[in-house]
Order: structure tokens, then sequence, then C-alpha cells
């Protein structure tokens, strides 16, 4: 299936986080890594296949600023991206005072820690100057991409980018006529008092922007019926929760669920690759049964919480000592940020605390890897008895869906009730409540002792549901809407 449709014009995606970022080697030869986290790797398997189409994206280095600077898109691994490069103060206060401490936090329900997100002096100047600027350049950025050409499909990405939609329309003027526009919030829409945390400006300037799309989008239903019912309450919009429209400003928008998922096939091939095969000999090379983790270093993944309860298990259950490694593959993520740092280190501590009370001579009960190795990660997929994610919130976790895929072991998932994965993997995994570490221990030496048969036939299950629904699907359906809502003159 293609993004693209025949007859139509361009399509354009928008993400604040890009495929790839890049740098010079010692030789002055540009170099490029892969951007991180589930929506990169998502998006990724999308745009490979269609034809023509442009990834916008936030310049992260000094080369990419470089990249920003050419006119025509660069053209790396069969993706055509073209980088934004932003005033770097700007940048700073969307990403690390306004997205990332506040939004994200507000709709990760993590605002109730004693390190909340800081609604202080400098919440409205993050806002003017910084989110509201990089959004700005983003609007101009897909306008000037689409040009004169009509018809475009706009398919704008996440939280970084709430302001962008009500900025394009501005910016295309009557190309917005037959333009569609879209928006994916990959992370959590929590309920309407949820977002009473946020002043009115900014909770009204987003849901107004929003609704100027034509879909908004989200991970699982849940997700959108919050967001209908926040339109309502914030903005008086007029809602049908069973058709997902909202009514506002003479507009009818879209609002609909579509569950994101992986390319089964990369990971296939991944997992049969040379690196992968490399670090499989040192995951192999772990004593005893292998529980994992992968996660970015972020506080909405509960990793603390997960160790503590690894840490309760082996004190009920001294005999599975020596019989299991906890390896947590963690990749470092938004350090600048003192809740993240703060974060980082108390990971840090417990693990050493865990370590120093079980370990034994031999044995180290938890492996700990804060920087990014995906041959790891995946090596680590095929390999594990028990996946433990245990997210407090989490838009819908790709991890669980990868590790299905490639796992050879039966192993078990371990699954947060508030991951969105939740909706559909829910079935065949064991359901944690992220917050109750009795449960989560109890759940970890379940999936440990597990018998074979019942192993066999959770992870099978797990399998097939992942299976019965890809990124194809995921990109068909939206395809598939995209055409209607123009079908119906939206
Ligand atoms: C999540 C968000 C993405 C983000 C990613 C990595 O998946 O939904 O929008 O790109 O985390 O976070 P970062 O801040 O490094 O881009």
């Amino acid at each position: 299936s293609r993004v693209t449709q025949g007859d139509r014009g361009p399509t354009v995606v928008v993400s604040n986080r890009g495929p790839v970022t890049f740098s010079r080697d010692e030789d002055g030869e540009r170099q490029h890594s892969r951007g991180a986290g589930g929506l990169v790797t998502a998006l990724n398997a999308v745009l490979r296949r269609s034809e023509g189409a442009v990834w916008i994206a936030s310049a992260q280095s000094e080369e990419d600023a470089e990249v920003a600077r050419e006119p025509a898109p660069y053209e790396v691994e069969d993706l055509r991206v073209r980088l934004v490069e932003h005033d770097g103060a700007a940048y700073d206060l969307m990403y690390n005072t306004l997205a990332n401490p506040l939004l994200w936090f507000v709709q990760h329900g993590l605002y109730n820690l004693p390190y909340s997100p800081r609604l202080g002096d400098d919440t409205r100047e993050a806002w003017e100057n910084g989110y509201l600027a990089v959004n700005r350049n983003f609007a101009r950025a897909a306008a000037d991409t689409v040009g004169d050409a009509p018809s475009a499909t706009i398919l704008l990405h996440d939280y970084q980018l709430y302001m962008t939609p009500l900025f394009l329309r501005g910016e295309l003027g009557d190309r917005a006529e037959d333009a569609f526009v879209s928006l994916f919030v990959h992370i959590p829409w929590p309920e309407p008092d949820g977002w009473g945390i946020l002043p009115n400006y900014m909770r009204e300037g987003i849901l107004e922007s929003l609704l100027s799309a034509d879909v908004v989008a989200f991970h699982t239903r849940a997700y959108a019926r919050n967001f209908m019912e926040t339109a309502a309450r914030v903005l008086g919009a007029e809602v049908d929760l069973d058709n997902g429209t909202v009514r506002y400003a003479g507009r009818e928008v879209w609002v609909r669920a579509y569950p994101i998922s992986i390319d089964p096939a990369e990971f296939e091939e991944l997992a049969g690759s040379e690196a992968v095969l490399e670090q499989e000999e040192f995951v192999k090379g772990l004593p005893g049964k292998l529980l994992l983790r992968v996660d970015r270093t972020d506080l909405s993944k509960n990793v603390v919480r997960g160790f503590e309860a690894y840490g309760r298990m082996l004190e009920r259950h001294p005999e599975m000592k020596e019989d299991v490694t906890f390896l947590a593959q963690l990749q470092p993520s938004r350090g600048d940020i003192p809740e993240y740092a703060a974060y980082m280190e108390a990971v840090g501590r417990t693990v050493e605390e865990v370590n120093e009370r079980h370990g034994t001579g031999s044995w180290r009960p938890i492996e700990l890897f804060m920087q990014d190795n995906f041959p790891r990660s995946v090596a680590a997929y095929k390999n594990y008895d028990a996946l433990l994610v245990n997210a407090v919130r989490d838009g819908m976790n790709l991890v669980a869906k990868e590790a299905a895929v490639v796992n050879e072991k039966d192993g078990v998932l371990i699954l947060s009730e508030y991951a969105g994965a939740h909706e559909e993997l829910g079935d065949s995994a064991l359901t944690v409540n992220p917050y109750d570490l009795d449960e989560q221990a109890d759940a970890i030496h379940e999936a440990l002792t597990m018998p074979e048969d019942e192993r066999h036939r959770r992870a099978g299950a797990l399998r097939e549901t992942v299976l019965s629904n890809t990124i194809e699907d995921w990109v068909e359906a939206q395809v598939k809407d995209i055409e209607a809502f123009r079908e119906k003159g939206g």
C-alpha cells in the first residue's frame, strides 16, 4: 500500500524527531544514524514504501543544520528527508520546557510526582517563544514543500506539533481547501480532568488547533473518546462519540483510532542479521532464565518500580537466585531535562541496591545497559523468557510487538494495563497494575515458572495478534479514511 494515491498531490509527513540524524566522521564524510523512539521506527517502515513522500523533521545536530540549508530534500536509505533548522533557544524551550516536562507529563499522568512539571515563570514564555515558534516553522516548511501543488496530503505527528494544524491553515491560504491535514497523537490522551493542570490559553489553543485538522488520530479508542470529551468540555464542541465526529467552528473533524504496529518482515530479517547474531552470544551467556526490558529512560516507563518488583520477587523466592538474569536495555533520553537526569540516577541506584542485596559471588541479578544498542535489544527479543512492559502509561508500546514476533523461547509478556498495547495484547499477556509492586513481583515469578504448554499457547496467541494488524494495516486504514473524507467533501 502507498501513502501517495495515484491522482493525488504530494504527501508530506512532519514529526519533530526525524528518521536519521547526521554527523561528520574523522574524514569529513557525512554519516547518519537512526532516530530514537517508537514513532520513528513505525514511520520509517511506512515512508520507505511511499514513493515521493517527503518527511520533514527538526535538525538535531550541526550536520543536520547543514542538511537543512540545502534546498532539495535529502535522499537517504530510500527516504526523502527535509530538515528544519529552528532557533536554538526556541527549540530548547519547546523541547526541554514545554513539550516534554509539561505536555508529556500531563498526558502520562506524571504530574502528581514530587518533581511534577514546572508550571512556573517560564511557562508562558516557553509556549510563546518556544512551542509556537517551532510549530510555525513546521507549518511553513510543510506549506513550502507542498508549493503550488493541489490536493496535498499533510500528515502531522505527535504532541510536539499540536499548534501546527492551525498555522498550516494560515500558511496554505486558498490551498487549504483541497488539502487533507491530519494530526496523529502517539501518546495517551487523558480524560478531560487530566487537562485541568494546563493554563487555559494552552488547552484551548491546543484543542482549537487540533480541530482545524481534518482527522485527529490516536492508538486506542479510549484516547479518541477522551479527546472528544475534552473538546466538548474545554471548547463546548459538539461531539458524536459513536461516529467519532466533532463539529466546531463550522467544520467537521473525524476522530479515529488506528493502533500502530510494526513490520514483522523487517524484524524477522533483522533477527538473522550479522550484528544481531554477534550480540546473541552475549545474551545467551547470561546465567539462568532471561527477564528483559527495553525502553528509553523515561519516567513513564516505570523502570524503578520494575526493578523493585524484581527485588521483591527474589526476596520471596530465594530459590530463583542464580536462575534468572534481568537484562535492562535502556536508551538514554531527554537528559537535559532535570526530571529525566534525576530519574536516570534513580535507575542506577536501584540497580545497585538490588544487585548488592541479592547478588552472589558469581551472579548479578540485574545487567543494566544505559546506551543505545539496537542489535543487542533484538538479540534479547529472540531469547527472553519473560518481557516486562510495566509503563505507568504508554501511547502504544511497540517493544511488546517487536519482541513477540521474533521471540524463540515462548516468552511471556508482562504488560501494564495502562499501555495502549493492552487493548490488543491484554488477553495473551499477564496483566499488571504498574503501581502495584506486589502484583508485579508475582507476575514476574509466574512468568518465569509458567508450565510449558501455557507459555506456548500464550506466545502463539500473542504472535498471531501482532501479525493480524501490521504496519501495512495501520497505513491502509488511514488511507481509506483519507479517501472517504475527501469523497464526502470534507
Ligand atoms: C515517543 C514520542 C515520540 C518521540 C519518541 C522519542 O515515542 O511519542 O514523539 O520522538 O518518544 O523521544 P524524543 O524526545 O527522543 O524524540
